[in-house]
């Protein structure tokens, strides 16, 4: 049988979370894996959300394509708005769940999944399922916050109660909050080579006026709009009065000038074996004689050249 999402999603799709995620791009979310991507590959994007990154991959793959898949429909109305308004169309999305992928093996030469694996409840096996549908020499990419590895100034009193409670609802709706630090355990127990496997880190900050003016109104909103409410009161988790006071303390700091947040994220670049291929198959970005192997580079001038060369 099948195997389906036995996590929760915590953050939901409320207007206030989307306003977060709308605000992605590939350039502050896959900088990691952007080298990687040539002008004819096709791309899945897992868990895809609101799509401003789907659509910031498709601008990438002008001779290629991108499907953006997601567990909850009513959310890829927008991922399809984003593509529309910027003319997209070699851009679609399907509704799909990252542990049974409705895909053939090896169809997408990358398949990329932010922020989701934090999400799921086996997370070994939806990384086992993204390498199942990436094809020999092609690449799984991964990045996932670290929500201890978040920082942020001045302590202001309630914002290490958001925190403590963000982790326990997390972790009570079946997801792994500190996934960043995880990814490659997570990766080599779906059966990657730790010799293809590149590992980073990269981290998003927020000090500007707009920024921490959007970040802790939106955050604020999150904490106490009715289904997280639901979520976090239903579950025992807090009450709403200590909601509300979490929702002052974002306000509290957001209107301090000298306010400073980042959040750690952990990201790897999974190459997928391609055992007809005998030349150096690196994880990180692809060989140009790999590239050429695979029809991406067209020419006679490259190829296996002497270190020296
Ligand atoms: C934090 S959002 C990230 C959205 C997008 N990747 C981005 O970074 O803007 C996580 C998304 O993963 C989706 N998701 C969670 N579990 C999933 C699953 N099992 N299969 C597919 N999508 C899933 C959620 O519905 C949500 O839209």
């Amino acid at each position: 049988m099948p195997k389906t999402e036995t996590a929760v999603y915590t953050h939901g799709h409320h207007e206030s979370v989307l306003r977060s995620h709308t605000w992605r791009t590939a350039a502050n979310s896959a900088g990691y894996l952007l080298p990687s991507i040539l002008p004819h590959m096709h791309i899945l994007d897992v868990g895809c959300g609101p799509g401003t990154i789907t659509a910031d991959l498709a601008a990438l793959v002008p001779e290629g394509r991108v499907t953006g898949l997601e567990q909850a429909p009513d959310v890829l109305e927008q991922a399809r708005s984003v593509a529309a308004a910027r003319a997209l169309d070699n851009i679609h999305f399907v509704v799909g769940d990252v542990n049974a992928l409705n895909f053939p093996d090896g169809t997408f030469d990358v398949v990329h999944a932010h922020q989701v694996i934090q999400h799921v409840g086996d997370p070994v096996h939806a990384l086992r399922e993204l390498r199942r549908v990436t094809k020999p020499g092609g690449i799984v990419a991964v990045r996932d916050a670290d929500y201890e590895g978040t920082i942020w100034y001045p302590d202001v009193e309630g914002m290490n109660d958001w925190a403590e409670l963000y982790l326990r609802v997390a972790r009570s709706n079946g997801g792994e909050p500190n996934a960043g630090r995880r990814l490659l355990s997570w990766a080599l127990s779906a059966g990657f080579d730790r010799e293809d496997i590149a590992v980073s880190a990269s981290a998003w900050c927020y000090s500007t006026p707009q920024e921490r003016a959007w970040w802790s109104d939106l955050w604020a909103e999150r904490t106490i709009e009715p289904s997280y409410t639901r979520m976090v009161v239903g579950g025992g988790h807090a009450n709403e009065e200590e909601l509300a006071h979490i929702a002052r303390a974002w306000r509290e700091w957001g209107a301090r000038e000298d306010a400073y947040w980042s959040i750690m994220h952990g990201e790897i670049l999974c190459r997928v074996p391609d055992p007809s291929f005998q030349g150096d198959l690196v994880a990180e970005s692809p060989t140009t004689e790999y590239s050429r192997y695979l029809g991406f580079v067209e020419g006679d001038d490259v190829g296996i050249h002497d270190e020296d060369e």
